[in-house]
């Protein structure tokens, strides 16, 4: 009804507008006074985590996204191992699973049956699960060993926002508890890490105040498109792909995502006059090298006709030279980028969906939460 939405002309609006409250809620009562994680939920005695050489990541759909999104992080801060699956791709190939792998399901409604397959699979064979999950009490998490709860809120929209970003905080925070059990990083930087999670839903804000406008204005000059590519690189990559996703899920429009450095392999054979390409441009503090090549990739597809929308970093002049459209992100670290990009991505797919007719909120063909193999 038009009260559940609170003013808002779709509840896909206005969760979009309660990511920066999801991300807060999901840091919420995390830490101690020091400063330190506690997760207490994660009732798995810290000398098993210690002795957790493996992490598999298995997901359907956007929560897949978040994992990919985790791994790049993880691997970093505690240095082992992250795979991430799709849930009904697993179980089929005889995977390795040891009492050493951690296998962590993410699933905004716990109930998604690829996913809970995968994981009665993995403890059959003696590997402990964690659920990432947003639904206290949900087959997902009553079947797992630990649960950690993602705090959006009900997500009623089909196409899920929210609960991605929040999603992407638990696994971070998963991965930072981690670091701080096994000493893989010092304490100051654990702490540096969680004050810029901390500062995250206010850069969402401003993203969702100062932006939205633009990826209006672009989605109407769009509309009639076809096609999309979405091309990004190292966290970019899994934003790229959700982006393709939530176009294709609510715009009924044909998108592919792929990493930007696949484009020379491949996809740039698409491009010709006027297609719409989607490139998210990595930080150029820093990380250039990652930035020049992300930025030469928009070069290539400018020259060859491509329509450019570009979403950069704050005062980055390299991401306006090439661009038809310009989506800014606030600066911060990359490895937290992923929680402000997909922003303007979901408000430009929920735009393009409305300017087309569609309602937003239930898509053909697609379930919230698919609860069949
Ligand atoms: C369905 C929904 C997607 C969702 C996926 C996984 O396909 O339409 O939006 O990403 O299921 O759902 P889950 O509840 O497991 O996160």
């Amino acid at each position: 009804s038009a009260a559940e939405k609170g003013g808002w002309p779709s509840f896909m609006d206005k969760e979009i507008h309660e990511d920066p409250e999801a991300v807060a809620n999901t840091l919420l009562g995390r830490f101690d006074a020091k400063g330190d994680i506690v997760l207490d939920e994660v009732r798995i005695e810290p000398e098993v985590l210690r002795s957790i050489d493996r992490i598999v990541v298995v997901a359907c759909g956007t929560a897949s996204y978040a994992g990919l999104v985790a791994r790049y992080a993880i691997e970093h801060w505690v240095r082992i191992p992250v795979e991430v699956e799709l849930a009904h791709e697993f179980r089929y190939r005889d995977p390795i699973l040891t009492p050493r792998t951690l296998v962590v399901a993410i699933s905004q409604s716990g109930e998604t049956m690829d996913t809970l397959m995968a994981i009665r699979h993995a403890r059959e064979q003696g590997s402990r699960v964690l659920a990432i999950c947003n639904t206290q009490g949900a087959s997902i998490p009553r079947e797992s060993d630990a649960v950690l709860y993602t705090h959006a809120g009900p997500e009623i929209a089909v196409a899920s926002t929210k609960a991605f970003v929040a999603q992407i905080v638990a696994a971070y925070l998963l991965g930072l508890y981690f670091a701080q059990i096994k000493g893989t990083m010092f304490r100051d930087e654990i702490h540096h890490i969680v004050q810029q999670l901390r500062s995250m839903p206010e850069k969402i804000q401003w993203v969702l105040d100062t932006q939205a406008d633009t990826v209006n204005r672009t989605a109407t000059h769009m509309v009639n498109a076809r096609s999309f590519l979405f091309l990004g690189r190292h966290v970019g990559y899994p934003v790229a792909l959700e982006g393709a996703l939530k176009l294709k899920e609510i715009a009924y429009t044909f998108t592919e995502g792929f990493a930007a450095g696949e484009l020379k392999h491949g996809p740039i054979a698409l491009v010709d006059a006027g297609e719409p390409v989607v490139v998210i441009v990595p930080s150029s503090r820093g990380r250039s090298t990652l930035h020049n090549k992300v930025v030469s990739g928009i070069e290539e597809v400018k020259a060859r006709g491509a329509y450019t929308i570009v979403v950069a970093e704050e005062g980055d002049p390299d991401a306006e030279r090439y661009a038809d459209a310009v989506f800014w992100r606030p600066v911060c670290s990359t490895l937290l980028s992923p929680l402000v990009d997909v922003v303007p991505l979901q408000l430009f797919a929920m735009d393009m969906a409305m300017l087309k007719g569609y309602d937003v909120d239930k898509p053909r063909n697609l379930a919230k939460s698919v609860t069949v193999e």
